[in-house]
């Protein structure tokens, strides 16, 4: 098998590459003055497996394309098998119609990679488990959930004042499983409007009082959703704030709120590489390579 990382995210592709103990295949990648991609692949691919990791993440188009146009590269150059890892799966959080006359880009992706020829995907920790079924060939749905619990073991920070924490009703299936696996209780910040309480804060179903609490979400964009559900903890009297989640999008001002906010230690993976000059103190990243 030969293996490629697309740019997306380098460090995690050169991890993976060593703990294979293998290199990554080469590529001439170039963006032309007009933005247009060139992607060239410099040895035979004939007759062999290749993995191509390249997540769909900021810049979202210019990833997806690139993968894409890499696809056709390859499926030109009679590759066997073309594998598809996409540490990040952009757009997965369009998988419905929520109102009328609306896209559903998750499976346009899906569709546009099972018709060039890809045999499998392997993502990690998607927005929602169905997104699986948009596709009729394999998925390897990996989850990042253990690897993020073990920091909370390998750091001695378990205990009976732990609870996990959803920051809104969408995330409490993600929150009861991390919950389990850390043999902890569980709550849910109640996001609803009117569940604002007096002081501008949602109040929080579940015992937190006291207690060091774990927010848990699939995805960090604008920080937001760790923000708002940092507020409803502060005023339910919890004592300490650690927000995990596996995807750190981490777009707008999101690393400044999450400095400024009651939050003491953000712990994200490196499905997205977090670019240096959004990086701070209070910042974790664990390896899924
Ligand atoms: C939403 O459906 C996701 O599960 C996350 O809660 C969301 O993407 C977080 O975004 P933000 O950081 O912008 O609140």
């Amino acid at each position: 098998y030969q293996i490629f990382s697309l740019g997306s995210n380098p460090k995690l592709g050169n991890e993976i590459a060593k703990i294979l103990g293998t290199k990554l295949s080469a590529i001439d990648t170039r963006q032309f003055a007009d933005n247009e991609i060139y992607e060239r692949i410099e040895q035979t691919v004939r007759g062999r497996d290749l993995y191509v990791i390249q997540g769909i993440s900021d810049p979202v188009n210019d990833n997806f394309m690139k993968l894409m146009i890499f696809i056709d590269a390859a499926r030109r150059a009679s590759a066997k098998t073309i594998n598809v890892v996409l540490p990040y799966f952009g757009y997965a959080r369009a998988d419905r119609k929520a109102r009328s006359r609306e896209p559903i880009s998750a499976r346009l992706i899906a569709n546009m990679l099972e018709s060039q020829g890809v045999k499998r995907v392997i993502t990690m920790d998607l927005h929602a488990d169905q997104v699986q079924g948009f596709f009729d060939i394999p998925v390897d749905h990996l989850l990042s959930m253990p690897a993020l619990g073990h920091y909370f073991y390998e750091n001695d920070l378990l205990g009976d004042d732990l609870v996990v924490v959803a920051p809104d009703h969408s995330s409490v299936g993600r929150a009861r499983k991390f919950a389990e696996l850390l043999h902890a209780e569980w709550a849910v910040v109640d996001r609803r409007v009117d569940n604002l309480a007096a002081n501008k804060s949602y109040a929080v179903t579940g015992n937190v009082t006291g207690k060091r609490a774990i927010l848990v979400d699939d995805i960090i964009d604008t920080g937001t959703s760790m923000v708002v559900a940092s507020e409803a903890l502060v005023a339910a009297g919890v004592t300490k704030i650690y927000a995990v989640a596996p995807h750190a999008v981490f777009s707008d001002q999101s690393t400044n709120r999450l400095v400024e906010s009651a939050i003491q230690q953000v712990i994200i993976t490196n499905t997205i590489e977090v670019p240096v000059a959004k990086q701070f103190n209070k910042l974790i990243q664990i390896s899924v390579a």
